[in-house]
Parts: structure tokens; sequence; C-alpha cells
């Protein structure tokens, strides 16, 4: 226990150290907040969720965490520091921007540090490993700062990426999250399920975001919640979509392109079948599916009835196959 608080103590240094960095140093002020302002955040936002820069150096953070009197260990343990096979510690996040990661109780526990270089051989991210303190499959990005919204709306937005987090938010909508550095967990859809049970899942409009939309909203399903979902054009995510068109305009938009699970399954998947009979038969038997999963079976009978009128599929050749797909599972 008191070690687990030793590691939240050195990530709230590392946090304020980097902050301090990003809006007093002089590298953090010419590249890593003229990157953050020219990507359209705002001030108010970069400090809300006390965003970050740590120096192009190989120990500059270790330097000023040993000088405070950290211990070394702590910088470990975290992955803050990385000790190399000569048995030296080196800095994690050189030269990138930071997105400290809260807990929900808003205790930093970990970051996600993005390169400025446009290099692709550079790892867009890098992310801090997991640890005693930072569980990925069970944190929410955002969470902290959502939470309060997510219960008021009665509905969480879910995201891919950090960016867009803080773009969402900055647009005026805070009930948003992402889940960090992995694909979306049960436990994560869990965590949701504490504040709201209305997901909106607002993925990149590529072909790797539609995939894992697709992915999402049958795990979301599974776990009782119910599942809307926004599909951005042109490969835009919600942070460059926002930026792209203004916060009043993207509001309309999610507003305006919300579509139950059931039509943007058949959207996406009739996009793809085109006029084949065979693969369109294939796409009734998908999205009958993903109802399988639903938990409740009134509900589940409201999506069998939606779907057969969106589909011109009889009702009963449905329910029928939805049997046997439940009837496999056992
Ligand atoms: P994206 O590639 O969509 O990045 O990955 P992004 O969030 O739009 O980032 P920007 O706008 O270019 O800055 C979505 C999320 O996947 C994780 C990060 O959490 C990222 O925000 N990711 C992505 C990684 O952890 N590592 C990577 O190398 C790339
Ligand atoms: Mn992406
Ligand atoms: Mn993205
Ligand atoms: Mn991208
Ligand atoms: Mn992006």
């Amino acid at each position: 226990q008191n070690a687990r608080e030793s590691l939240y103590i050195v990530s709230e240094f590392a946090a304020n150290y980097f902050a301090n960095e990003l809006w007093t140093g002089e590298d953090g002020r010419a590249i890593g907040l003229s990157y953050f302002k020219e990507r359209g955040f705002r001030e108010d936002i970069l400090k809300k969720f006390q965003l970050g820069y740590s120096p192009d150096s190989w120990d500059a953070l270790i330097q000023s965490a040993v000088g405070a009197g950290h211990k070394e260990e702590y910088l470990e343990k975290t992955g803050l520091a990385i000790r190399n096979d000569k048995g030296r510690l080196y800095d994690r996040f050189r030269g990138r921007v930071l997105f400290p990661i809260h807990n929900f109780t808003g205790r930093i526990i970990g970051f996600g540090g993005r390169t400025l270089k446009t290099d692709k051989n550079v790892p867009k991210y890098v992310n801090s490993p997991e640890s005693d303190i930072y569980h990925k499959s069970n944190v929410l990005y955002g969470l902290f700062h959502a939470k309060k919204a997510i219960r008021d709306a009665d509905n969480c937005y879910l995201v891919e990426g950090y960016a867009d987090v803080l773009a969402v938010h900055q647009a005026g909508i805070e009930n948003v999250v992402a889940s960090s550095g992995t694909s979306l967990t049960t436990e994560q859809i869990r965590l949701i399920g504490r504040f709201s049970e209305n997901v909106t899942i607002l993925y990149d409009g590529d072909a790797a975001g539609i995939k894992a939309s697709l992915r999402g909203l049958d795990m979301i399903l599974e776990e009782g919640l119910n599942v809307k979902v926004v599909l951005f054009p042109d490969g835009h995510d919600p942070d460059s979509y926002m930026h792209h068109v203004g916060s009043g305009e993207f509001k309309k938009y999610i507003e305006d392109n919300r579509k139950d699970f059931i039509l943007y399954k058949a959207s996406i998947l009739l996009k793809e079948a085109g006029t084949d009979p065979i693969k369109r038969a294939g796409i009734i038997r998908d999205i009958v599916e993903s109802i399988a999963k639903i938990p409740d079976d009134i509900k589940a009978s409201v999506f069998i009835r939606e779907c057969s009128g969106l589909l011109q599929v009889e009702e009963r050749i449905l329910l029928s196959e939805l049997n046997k797909i439940r009837a496999a599972k056992f």
C-alpha cells in the first residue's frame, strides 16, 4: 500500500514537471505549446488535462525527480525511467508532448506521449507500461473529467484517442472517454456502466475505426448497455473533424448522424455487399448475431422488429435465426 502511494506521488511529480516544462521551458513553449496551439487546442483545455512536454534529453526528468528526493526505484516501477543493460537509467519520454492519465478519482497513474516528428519510423505514441497503479484494461482516459457529465447526460461518448477526448471537451461535450492505448475491454465497458447505460461510439472514420466500432458495439451489447454509433466522413476522427468544422457544426453532426447499432451495422455492411443477394443474406445473419448478444429478451425483440422493417425480412424468420444462434451458444 505504501509502495503504491510512492508510485502515485512520483507520477504526480512527473506530471507537474512536464506541465512546467510545457508552460515555462524554452523548448516546451517553442515546441510543445506551439504544437498544441497549431492543432487548435485552447489553453484552458491544456491546463484542465494537465498536458505537458518532456525535454529531448536522456535524463531530464530523472535528474529533477532524484534532486527533489524521489527514489529511482519508483521512477522505474512507474516506467517513467527505464534501466538499460549497462544499468543506466534513462527517461522513457523524450521530446514528446504528454497526456497524463488519471484514474477515476483523479490521481495520475500513467502517461501517453506523442511524438512531434512526422517520421513514420518513430512510434506516434509511447505509453506508460502496466504498473502496480496502472492497469490499462481497467482505465478510461478522461473518465475523471467526464464522470459527472456522463451521469447528467446519461450518455457516454467513446472515442479512440487522447486528442479526441480533448477536442470533444473543447466543443463543450464533457461526457467523453477513450480506451487509452488498448482496444476496448469488458472492464472498461463495466466502468462506463457505473455512470450510464448509454454509450455512443465516436471512432475514427477509417477502416480500422469502423472495424473497431463493430467489435466494440457487440461487446457493449453483451454487457447489457445501449449503443449508438456516429461515423465521421472522409477518414476524420472526432478531433480532426471538430477542428475542421468548428464546435457548433460538430455538435450538430453528432446529433444528426447518431445511428442505433442496427442502422449503423446495416449501413456499413450493405455498402460492402452491394446488390449480391447471398452477401445480403449474410448481413441479416450478422445483425441478428449482434442482437443475440443482448441479455434482455424484451430489448432484443424490439431490435428484431426494427431489423425486420429495415431489411424487409419477416420477423418470424429473424426470430428463428435468433433462437438458433442462442441455442448454439449453450
Ligand atoms: P490514432 O492513430 O487514431 O491517433 O490512435 P490519434 O489519437 O488520432 O492521435 P493524433 O490525433 O494523431 O495525435 C488512437 C489512439 O490509439 C493509441 C493512442 O491512445 C491514440 O490516441 N495509440 C495510437 C497508441 O497507443 N500508440 C500508437 O502508436 C498509436
Ligand atoms: Mn486511428
Ligand atoms: Mn485518430
Ligand atoms: Mn489517425
Ligand atoms: Mn487524431
